[in-house]
Parts: structure tokens; C-alpha cells; sequence
């Protein structure tokens, strides 16, 4: 039960966060075990309501620390808080994937799947489930009447109305969406965002939104956090984290966004190309693990993890030059 909650303490609260996968060895006589660190260590407060965006390079960790969070993935070490409450609740966090088709079942109608999740929770009879599903079909702006319909009879991006109608049919709070526009037609991506948009606001829901796309990440997210090899490096208040980046990364990151008519010009403008290929989590470099691409990297970068440090209010950066 979550009788020690209180209402502003937030509402999902990481600390400490790992996930470890563990991985063949690549002699198979050395016995030795090997482990690819897709998660190394996330603190992470999530605010009722609030959207927070997470970006970072393939591999970085991302969906690693999705899927954890709503418990898809047994953590390997630290706390997921949730609603006060370290036991999880799968009701409560739901989660949005990318590929909407893989993750619908193509046996079962649009009705059963968005109203399985009722099912499996006991949650209402035949007729409130059904009516349930109406409403939400109408809500993520398809037709009711395609509840008898399959799967494959959608295109893409009514799939993924479905797999949110689908997400969000036995009420969640919380919703992990993991890259949900990435696999759609450029054409329709911005419809889906509304679609997210909306239910947010009409359901008061928190998110934490995975996506590449970093114009899209600074339009829905009230704060951004950057991951690199398995960490948070940066995280700050959206408008904050763009107009103001301190972390190496986080200023590559972002100086590779084309800027359309932008006045401003100077050094800051310019692209910032990362040396090297993203070092292999399975075995990460000592201290910053950035260093290795780092363009201020120093000989004490390899001695010590940097903490993520409150430079600005709100503002946090691991990085020892801040
Ligand atoms: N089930 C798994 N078993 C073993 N390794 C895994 C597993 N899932 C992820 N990994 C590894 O963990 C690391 C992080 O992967 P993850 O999918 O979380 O990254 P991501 O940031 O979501 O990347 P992308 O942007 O490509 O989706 C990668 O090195 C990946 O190969
Ligand atoms: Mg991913």
C-alpha cells in the first residue's frame, strides 16, 4: 500500500538504478562472466504530471531503463519508487512501444486487445469494457466501430492509436513511450504526438518519452535528460537543457540539430563532430566514460565517476569541468 506517500514527493523516484545483462564470454575457457552494462547507475525523479524526455546515442541505455522502470526488466541493483511504493503496481505504468505492429497481437480483434489489460485486472464487466474500449477508440481518433477489426487492417500510424488506446485502457499514471513515432511516416509522426498530447493533459498523465528526434523532445518534455553509456550526464528544465548545455556531450548532441533561419552565429553554432565510436558497455572506460571522446578530456577524467552536481536550479551536470 502506499499510505506513506505524500502528494508532492514525486511520483517515481530511481536511485542507484542498474541493469545488467549478462553476455557469453568471448573465451570459453576463462570462465570468465561477462556483463553488458546497459544501465550504470540512475538517479532519476519523476514529478505527477510531469513529461520528462530522454536522449542519447543508440545503445546508450534508453529503453534498457524504460523497460526497468516498468518492471519489464528485474532491476540488478538499486530502487524504483513508485507512488511511494518499492513494489510495483503494473496497472499503474503501462508502457508505449515502437513498433506498434510487434506488439499487437494480429489474432486478436482491436477490441480485445485494447480491452485485455481490463481483463487481466479484473477491472468492469463485458458491456463497461466494451464501452471502455468506444471511448478510447474515439479518444485516440479512430472509429468504434473498428473494435471487431484485426490488426493488419490499420496502417501504421492507427496501429499505434490502437497500441496507445491499448496502454492507457485500464488507467495508468505512468507511461514509458519508447520511440512510439520512429517507425511512422514522417506524415503522420506529428498527429501521434498530438494524439499523446492530449490524452496527457486529459488524463493527467506523467511520461518519460524516448525519442532521436530532439526538436520533438524539447516540444513535449517539461525536462531532458541525456544518457550516455548507461548514465544521466545532463538533465535540466527542457528550455534550459537547449538553450544552455553544459555537459560535452549533451553540446554535441545538440550541435548536430539543423537550425533553420537562426541569427545567432559564433564558435557556439558550429557543429561539434564526437571523435571515435561509443566505447562498448561491456567494458566502459574507468572514471567519465566519456573521456574517450571527450574534447576536454583531462588525466583525472579516468579517476573519478562524475556525480550529477545542481549547477543552475534544476540543472544537473556530471562533469568535473562544472
Ligand atoms: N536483452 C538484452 N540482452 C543483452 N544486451 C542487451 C539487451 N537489451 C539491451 N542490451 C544492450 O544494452 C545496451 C543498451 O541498449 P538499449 O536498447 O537500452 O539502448 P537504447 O538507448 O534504447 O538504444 P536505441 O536508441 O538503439 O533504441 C546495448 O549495448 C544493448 O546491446
Ligand atoms: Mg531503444
Amino acid at each position: 500500500m502506499s499510505g506513506s506517500y505524500e502528494k508532492d514527493a514525486p511520483l517515481l523516484e530511481v536511485r542507484g538504478l542498474k541493469k545488467y545483462f549478462p553476455v557469453r564470454s568471448r573465451s570459453f575457457f576463462s570462465g570468465e562472466r561477462r556483463v553488458v552494462k546497459a544501465v550504470d547507475g540512475v538517479d532519476l525523479s519523476v514529478t505527477r504530471g510531469e513529461t520528462v524526455g530522454l536522449v542519447g546515442e543508440s545503445g546508450c541505455g534508453k529503453s534498457t531503463l524504460g523497460r526497468t522502470i516498468v518492471r519489464l526488466y528485474e532491476p540488478t541493483e538499486g530502487e524504483i519508487v513508485f507512488a511511494g511504493d518499492t513494489v510495483p503496481d503494473r496497472r499503474r505504468v503501462q508502457m508505449i512501444f515502437q513498433d506498434p505492429y510487434a506488439s499487437l497481437n494480429p489474432r486478436m480483434t482491436v477490441g480485445d486487445i485494447i480491452s485485455e489489460p481490463l481483463a487481466i485486472h479484473g477491472i468492469g464487466t463485458r458491456t463497461e469494457r466494451a464501452e471502455r474500449v468506444h471511448a478510447l477508440l474515439r479518444q485516440v481518433g479512430l472509429n468504434p466501430d473498428h473494435a471487431m477489426r484485426y490488426p493488419h487492417e490499420f496502417s501504421g500510424g492507427q496501429r499505434q492509436r490502437i497500441g496507445i488506446a491499448r496502454a492507457l485502457s485500464a488507467e495508468p499514471e505512468f507511461v514509458v513511450c519508447d520511440e512510439p513515432i520512429s517507425a511512422l511516416d514522417v506524415s503522420i509522426q506529428a498527429q501521434v504526438v498530438n494524439v499523446l498530447e492530449d490524452l496527457r493533459d486529459l488524463y493527467g498523465l506523467t511520461y518519460l518519452f524516448i525519442a532521436h528526434d530532439l526538436s520533438m523532445i524539447r516540444h513535449i518534455s517539461d525536462r531532458v535528460g541525456v544518457m550516455y553509456l548507461g548514465r544521466i550526464v545532463e538533465i535540466a528544465p527542457a528550455e534550459e537543457l537547449y538553450g544552455n548545455p553544459e555537459h560535452p556531450y549533451t553540446k554535441a548532441l545538440l550541435s548536430s540539430i539543423p537550425r533553420i533561419g537562426s541569427r545567432k552565429e559564433g564558435a557556439g553554432e558550429r557543429r561539434i563532430v564526437l571523435k571515435g565510436d561509443v566505447p562498448s558497455p561491456i567494458d566502459p572506460p574507468s572514471g567519465c566514460t566519456f573521456r574517450t571522446r571527450c574534447p576536454h578530456a583531462a588525466e583525472e577524467c579516468a579517476d573519478q565517476v562524475p556525480v550529477l552536481t545542481e549547477r543552475e536550479a534544476g540543472h544537473y551536470v556530471a562533469c568535473r569541468l562544472y
